[in-house]
């Protein structure tokens, strides 16, 4: 399976996307390994999670409605918001892809769930460390995310959070409500 969604992948993305997913399936394996999840539903995530993210925008939504996937009203502002949902979609359409813990690894890999297992919060996490990324805090989040993967998860939301705000980019509510539980999760301030 692995190597036939290798295939189906790069017909679908350009080389450096391809080469982000391999980055994501390599970091994936390794942070499931620290922390004891299962490794072969994460290899899959990673080839499918960024499969419909070069589609153009307005046919995101499109190819939503014509699939009758739920469409918020932020997803029509920022249709990127889609493109994990979408490229769930074209896997189980096109190779019949269905594991739960890939379709929720997939499905929270943009941004976060209040929900999240930790499973999808080592396939989020992977998305951002794997190696071809570079920005700042980086490192910090390499080194939580094999250490301590919830105080992970809030920095890299406040990572996205700060980088959204700075584009002028609405921020996802369910990013939001991730954020509220583990902080709750986390306990009372008593600095
Ligand atoms: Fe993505
Ligand atoms: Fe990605």
């Amino acid at each position: 399976m692995e190597a036939a969604l290798k295939e189906w992948l790069k017909e679908k993305v350009s080389a450096p996307r391809y080469r982000h997913s391999l980055g994501v399936l390599d970091a994936a394996c390794e942070l499931a390994g620290r922390h004891g999840v299962d490794q072969a539903p994460l290899k899959i995530a990673a080839l499918v999670h960024d499969s419909a993210r070069e589609l153009p925008f307005d046919e995101m939504v499109a190819l939503a409605e014509q699939w009758r996937l739920p469409v918020r009203d932020v997803d029509r502002i920022a249709p990127v918001l889609l493109h994990g949902r979408l490229g769930l979609e074209l896997v189980r359409r096109e190779k019949g892809v269905e594991d739960p813990v890939v379709t929720s690894a997939v499905l929270y890999h943009t941004a976060g769930h209040p929900e999240m297992s930790l499973s999808d919060k080592v396939f989020f996490l992977a998305d951002h460390i794997e190696p071809g990324r570079s920005y700042a805090h980086l490192k910090q989040l390499r080194a939580a995310a094999f250490d301590d993967i919830d105080q992970a998860m809030l920095m890299a939301l406040d990572i996205n959070r700060d980088y959204l705000i700075g584009k002028g980019r609405p921020v996802d509510p369910d990013s939001l409500e991730l954020r509220e539980a583990l902080l709750e999760a986390e306990g009372p301030d008593l600095g």
